[in-house]
């Protein structure tokens, strides 16, 4: 599942042979062992070329760097050396492209004593389980209102200001309130802010929740800042308080963060997931090879309805455009069939996955160097529409993989690290189902991209929906996260093609592919670019 082949460019002979030479002088001056000598050139045959450069100079450095109790260098020494220049290699190299399943997100929890996100395995909670437990349902909404309320603490609107120079400064910092704080009062409380979700326990009648209450709101005089205000969704709602109901005078998401900040201030965790043990962005190894291979090319396809023949012809078309110059990697997502699946479902997908396989080993380069992620829909066959959804059945896909060795079937979510970069894809039809739940729509601006994507940021999650609305395993509630906030974030929905940059995050959907004219959206990861594609009439 690491490096693809066409993302390291082997590294020239020329320097290969420049760098041994330079490592016998090196190692004769240094040692004059022949031994050790002896030891080394046979280790490092087992080094590839590409990397045996960089080996030889970290080997060099890392012997220089050893305390060493004689003027004799042991054997020992040597060996540790090499062995540690030759796994920091090979990390690299595992950690250039990988594929995180929703069930292997790391699961972080936040502790506000101790102001940290603290790794499961150190807390006293038990290992998450599909059949939830009821305090798994009670910790969802209490962990999605931490990660918001730590966010919202640190923003500069609501930190107090250190020098107070005019009475009136003090105004422009705000105070955050909790439910409870309101509750207790019998006069009115005025210009209040307060974190909490939106509530709808009785037909019609909105309610404010945290964690240490409920309130209900009027709002009939509340201006609404931008975004999608959907039932579940947490707000700020300012205001004031009179007679236990909350007179909101306003509106607003609780405020985003740079991944860049939330990382200044958790310093190199990996809350992604993946084989590195520190985030990937502290790397800048990775980075150079970010930076370097120019070639990487991600293209994105929504409803690959691999049971139509014109779908298949497009995707004929588009490989045949590509197999000069493949992409690093194409990602499909369902649903993978036009029609609802019925009782022949697994074996008619099979039927259509071996179609596609069969087109893609038409184009042998594309073949040998592309990569293939299939992330599932909503109607493909698995066990209902509770997410995270697993992966399309071993047995469907069996044959698929065999033609196609390079291909991977994952969850819905998934993640997608590539060097630096962190990707979350999600493939729901996300847009009119958060606009359909809204508790107020946006009159004046009818942008909903732009809604959309600050919704789903300001809430650092996927689905900011009632449970009954999109259910989600209750344990794994966490895997929805969008928090670090990623470098892009690809929701495959049905409505309109779309780009939007919102917190240094790029947010794309390619859009349905068929339904679309046949649109899909490619990305270009070392200057960060997407490019809107179109397949032209045959
Ligand atoms: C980004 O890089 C790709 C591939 O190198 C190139 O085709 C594209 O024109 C670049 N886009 C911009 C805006 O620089
Ligand atoms: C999956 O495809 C079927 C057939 O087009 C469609 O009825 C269904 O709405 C699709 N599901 C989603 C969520 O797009
Ligand atoms: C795949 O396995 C499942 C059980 O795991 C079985 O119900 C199904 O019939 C199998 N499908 C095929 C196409 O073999």
């Amino acid at each position: 599942m690491s490096s693809n082949p066409a993302v390291l460019q082997p590294g020239t002979e020329v320097a290969v042979w420049t760098s041994f030479v330079r490592f016998v002088l090196a190692w004769l001056r240094i040692l004059g062992v022949w031994d050790a000598l002896k030891y080394l050139t046979e280790a490092l045959q087992s080094i590839s070329e590409v990397e045996l450069d960089n080996v030889i100079e970290n080997v060099i450095d890392a012997v220089e760097k050893q305390p060493l109790s004689s003027n004799m260098i042991e054997q020992s020494t040597v060996e540790a050396a090499v062995q540690e220049c030759s796994q920091a290699s090979d990390e690299t190299i595992e950690n250039v492209f990988n594929i995180i399943g929703a069930f292997d997100i790391p699961r972080y929890i936040y502790n506000s004593e101790r102001k940290k996100f603290l790794p499961l395995s150190i807390t006293n909670l038990p290992a998450p389980n599909l059949f939830g437990t009821a305090r798994d349902k009670a910790e969802l909404f209490r962990e999605r209102y931490c990660i918001l309320q730590q966010r919202t603490h640190r923003h500069e609107l609501f930190t107090p200001s250190a020098v107070v120079v005019h009475p009136d400064d003090r105004r422009s910092k705000f105070q955050l309130k909790t439910v409870e704080s309101l509750l207790g009062n019998t006069a009115k409380v005025g210009e209040v802010i307060v974190l909490g979700m939106i509530t709808q326990l009785k037909e019609g009648k909105f309610f404010l929740e945290d964690p240490t209450g409920v309130v209900q709101l009027d709002l009939s005089k509340a201006q609404f800042h931008s975004g999608l205000y959907t039932e579940s969704s947490f707000v700020l709602a300012e205001g004031w308080y009179e007679d236990e109901v909350f007179h909101v005078n306003a509106f607003g998401f609780p405020p985003t963060e740079p991944s860049a900040t939330t990382r200044a201030f958790y310093g190199n965790v990996n809350f992604f997931g993946g084989p590195s043990s520190a985030s990937v962005k502290a790397s800048a190894k990775l980075k150079q090879l970010e930076d370097e291979n120019e070639d990487a090319m991600f293209v994105f396809l929504s409803d690959v309805w691999l049971d139509q023949a014109e779908v298949l012809e497009k995707l004929h078309t588009m490989f045949s455009g590509y197999s000069s110059a493949p992409p690093t990697c194409f990602f499909f997502c369902g649903n993978f069939s036009s029609a609802p699946y019925g009782k022949s479902q697994l074996q008619s997908l099979k039927g259509s996955l071996k179609a596609l396989a069969d087109i893609i080993c038409e184009h042998p380069s594309i073949l040998k160097s592309s990569r293939f992620v299939f992330v599932p829909g909503p109607e493909d066959p698995g066990p209902g529409s509770i997410l995270p959804r697993p992966p399309l059945a071993e047995n469907i896909t069996e044959e698929f993989r065999q033609l196609v060795p390079f291909s991977v079937f994952t969850t819905n979510p998934c993640r997608i690290q590539y060097c630096t970069q962190e990707i979350i894809i999600f493939r729901e039809d996300l847009v009119n189902k958060m606009c359909r739940n809204c508790v107020h729509f946006p009159s004046s601006n009818m942008d909903i991209p732009n809604h959309f994507v600050k919704t789903i940021l300001s809430q650092s999650h996927l689905t900011p929906l009632p449970l009954y609305v999109s259910p989600v395993y209750w344990a794994y509630d966490y895997s929805l996260r969008v928090y670090p906030v990623p470098d892009m974030l690809v929701i495959a929905d049905k409505y309109d093609p779309f780009t939007v940059t919102n917190t240094d995050c790029l947010c794309i959907n390619p859009g349905s592919f068929p339904r679309s004219g046949f649109s899909f959206k490619v990305f270009y990861p070392s200057n960060k670019t997407v490019e809107d594609s179109k397949l032209q009439g045959l």
